[in-house]
């Protein structure tokens, strides 16, 4: 089942309650990430939350494990119901992080979806996007990680490695234990890619059977934001009509 989460990338707690307005009813999952976390901290946070809407902290925690533990305490403080952090931070940040309890749900982030190959290769000269992805992948999967952030290009090569099964009912991926796969970078086809570079379009997400799409731009910088989102969920549902679920 695909949800949705939508980015609010703005400025100000003014533009923030004009979206969650606009999008009231339509999308119920947001994601707050750094921009808009530094300029307004739990204000931020506690807007979302009072709308009956759930929060996805996109921080991306990446420190010595004691920091990042401490970080990802305080956001269990916020009653938010996901949080992201860097599987490139290693074995013992995540594991300091994934054995507190209570938590948040943690989900890794493998290589950034702005990330060609080429950008890669600069920083690990003999690593490849697919291969990188993985072992991050499995290095947070047994570190106690709950979800993987990726391109939607690396999930049915990171399904296969992980060995996850398929639903045969739906013919999708969906399954109804195991990681969650969350991912950004996502466009539709007609829409300008900004600054991602290892895109999908909604519609393979869903026929993927994908958990959660982090979409930003295509619907907040929309004229018309509410627009945006229901043709998207429309298109998905078009795709693939038993694998959306609006937001909720
Ligand atoms: O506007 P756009 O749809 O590109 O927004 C994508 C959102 O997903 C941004 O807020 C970005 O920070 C986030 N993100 C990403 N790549 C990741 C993790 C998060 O683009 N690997």
């Amino acid at each position: 089942m695909t949800q949705m989460i939508v980015a609010l990338d703005v400025d100000t707690i003014r533009e923030e309650e004009e979206l969650l307005e606009r999008l009231k009813g339509t999308i119920t999952f947001y994601k707050i990430g750094l921009q808009l976390f530094t300029a307004h901290g739990k204000r931020a946070v506690d807007l979302v939350h009072r709308a009956g809407n759930r929060v996805f902290l996109d921080l991306k925690f990446c420190d010595i494990p004691q920091t990042v533990a401490n970080a990802v305490r305080e956001t269990q403080k916020l009653g938010v119901e996901a949080v992201s952090l860097h599987l490139s931070g290693g074995a013992d940040m995540l594991r300091a992080a994934a054995e507190l309890r209570p938590r948040p749900k943690l989900w890794g982030v493998t290589v950034l979806t702005s990330m060609t190959a080429a950008d890669l290769h600069a920083l690990h000269p003999r690593a490849g996007v697919r291969s990188a992805v993985r072992n991050l992948a499995r290095l947070g999967l047994s570190r106690g990680i709950d979800g993987i952030i990726c391109s939607g290009n690396e999930v049915e090569p990171l399904r296969k490695a992980l060995n996850l099964e398929k639903s045969s009912k739906q013919g999708i991926a969906s399954l109804s234990h195991g990681p969650r796969f969350i991912t950004p970078g996502i466009r539709p086809a007609d829409n300008a890619v900004h600054d991602q570079k290892r895109v999908i379009t909604p519609e393979k997400a869903a026929e993927l059977g994908i958990d959660y799409i982090v979409i930003g731009r295509p619907i907040t910088a929309a004229p018309d934001p509410l627009k945006a989102a229901q043709k998207i969920l429309g298109d998905m549902k078009a795709a693939a009509p038993r694998a959306i679920e609006k937001s909720c």
